[in-house]
């Protein structure tokens, strides 16, 4: 499956303080008895003091960070694992930065999807923030000295091997169906039109399902314009803004980073070639940007949202209001404009870590286990 798309003659929102049922019709799922019953929109916040800083009268945040988990991957996992449900999928392989990987492993301990089993493939250094691993239907899977880029392709190696379902990241709709649910929220948050969206960008799954979503509730009439979207990434780890910045249709080479460094760990996808070109198309079409965002910005942004708006975030949500905070100087962003920052997450407590990890070990020219049960090359 590529894509989806609505009967949106038909479709209509409902009157749900539920996000999942009140936007069932713009969701790929038949049976909304599947989604959770206890899940409330994410506030919403009308940044006044923050936004003063640079200038902007109308900056709102939305709250991502009292999902379950902590993070924005909590949407995309309901619809992800919901769908496999549906298509009869009861084992699958993926790979994480700790953020999605958590989220679906919080979900595959909730009824009914306990009956899916995952498979987590992580690089080295991510593997103290996958939490919630421990329990029979999730195996997590560790590459000593590997990279999320490593540990994407082991996980499909992996899949292919053993006959289950590849989670294809920003090629998996479900992912960037459940993320566009943070934009539809807000349009019910804030009364006047969203001229601007941003995230901090990995491969930038969460900025293209909102742009699709954007364009469904355009049709619907329930919004009247498209918001731009401005794209954000750590500059050590940047091939998107940079491939941007050149004017570049593709992710050259030269644009990859091998072994991203930095603090926003998240959004660290090195070699986010697959993406690129779509996510390229959207921002232009949207008349959007790309912008890269130091170290020191990125921390002042998550002081700043702490001291103003008393909301604890993590480094990749602070990319994100760098990012607008930079653009809003430059003048890209104007001062009259309503921008929506979306802050992805916040740092979860390392107490409820993942318990057993399978360690792989790079050996002639497989990932491998101690017990050599586990051989898959690269
Ligand atoms: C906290 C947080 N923010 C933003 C992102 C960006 O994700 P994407 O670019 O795939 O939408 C991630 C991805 O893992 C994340 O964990």
């Amino acid at each position: 499956m590529l894509d989806t798309a609505y009967d949106l003659e038909r479709a209509r929102l409902r009157d749900s303080s539920n996000p999942f049922i009140r936007f069932a019709d713009l969701l790929p799922v038949r049976d909304a008895v599947l989604f959770p019953d206890d899940v409330e929109y994410t506030p919403c916040v009308h940044a006044k003091r923050l936004g003063a800083q640079v200038g902007l009268e109308h900056l709102y945040l939305k709250d991502e960070t009292h999902l379950p988990t902590g993070t924005t991957k909590y949407r995309s996992a309901v619809i992800v694992l919901s769908l496999m449900l549906e298509s009869g999928v009861r084992r699958f392989a993926s790979a994480s930065t700790g953020n999605a990987g958590t989220a679906y492993a919080y979900v595959l301990q909730t009824k009914p999807f306990s009956s899916i089993e995952m498979h987590l493939f992580v690089g080295e250094k991510f593997r103290d923030h996958c939490h919630y691993g421990d329990a029979p239907n999730i195996r997590v899977f560790a590459l000593r000295g590997g990279t999320f880029e490593a540990a994407a392709a082991a996980s499909g190696a992996y899949a292919s091997q053993l006959g289950l379902v590849r989670d294809a990241g920003f090629f998996n709709p479900g992912k960037r169906e459940g993320a566009k649910l943070a934009f539809f929220e807000a349009t019910d948050q804030i009364e006047a039109p969203i001229d601007w969206y941003v995230q901090a960008t990995s491969s930038g799954l969460g900025v293209d399902g909102t742009y699709k979503g954007a364009q469904e509730l355009l049709a619907l009439s329930h919004i009247d314009r498209l918001p731009r979207l401005l794209c954000v990434q750590e500059d050590t780890c940047a091939p998107q803004v940079r491939a941007w910045e050149e004017g570049c249709k593709a992710i050259e080479p030269r644009h990859v980073v091998q072994q991203p460094q930095g603090i926003a760990w998240a959004i660290h996808r090195g070699d986010p070639t697959g993406a690129y070109p779509y996510m390229r198309a959207k921002v232009e079409k949207s008349n959007g940007a790309y912008c890269a965002v130091s170290e020191s910005e990125i921390r002042s942004a998550q002081a700043s949202v702490k001291e103003h708006e008393g909301i604890d975030i993590c480094f990749n949500a602070a990319a994100a209001v760098a990012g607008t905070m930079k653009e809003a100087r430059r003048g890209t962003i104007s001062p009259r404009e309503t921008v929506l920052v979306n802050l992805t997450g916040n740092f979860r407590s390392p107490e409820t870590e993942t318990k057993a990890v399978t360690w792989l070990e790079r050996r002639d020219g497989a990932w491998t286990s101690d017990d050599n049960t586990i051989r898959i090359p690269y």
